[in-house]
């Protein structure tokens, strides 16, 4: 299904070579992207990208966001906090596939020294393209926030 708005893309040094492969997925798939940075391999704070995507897709100027560092780990930890943001992070399929079904996943976090780009591709794909189930899940999703206050 074709987000409403742009897809939100960020990256560190780590995850730019990625990052741009990506973009060029998106515009093969007719999706336009936000592109937030970084532009390049030097050396750079992911939690700068990271909050500037969360940060959209949290206040709903962007409904789906893509982040990508060396291992996705440290762009996950920063959009995971920002309220209303479920931002998984996928290296496998299974997971891409899952965090859609069971967890409205709207950013996909990804390591760019982690997985290949045929596999990002993937991966990518499948997020966009899983529905969420709805029904027993709803609740639960809605319960992060609130558990967490
Ligand atoms: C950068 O070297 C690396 O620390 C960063 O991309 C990321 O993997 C952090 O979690």
């Amino acid at each position: 299904m074709k987000p409403s708005t742009p897809i939100a893309i960020g990256c560190d040094h780590a995850g730019f070579e990625l990052k741009e492969v990506l973009k060029s997925f998106l515009e093969e798939y007719a999706l336009d992207a936000d592109d937030c940075g970084t532009n390049g391999e030097a050396s750079v704070d992911y939690t700068e990208f990271g909050a500037r995507v969360a940060r959209k897709v949290a206040s709903g100027q962007n409904s789906r966001g893509i982040l990508i560092c060396g291992t996705g780990l440290g762009m996950s930890m920063i959009a995971n906090r920002f309220s209303g943001v479920r931002a998984a992070l996928c290296n496998d399929l299974f997971s891409a596939i899952m965090c859609r079904r069971h967890n409205d996943a709207n950013i996909l976090v990804l390591g760019g020294r982690v997985v290949g780009k045929d596999l990002a591709r993937e991966i990518l794909r499948a997020w966009l393209e899983t529905p969420f189930d709805g029904g027993r899940h709803e609740e639960r999703i809605a319960n992060i926030d609130e558990r967490a206050k």
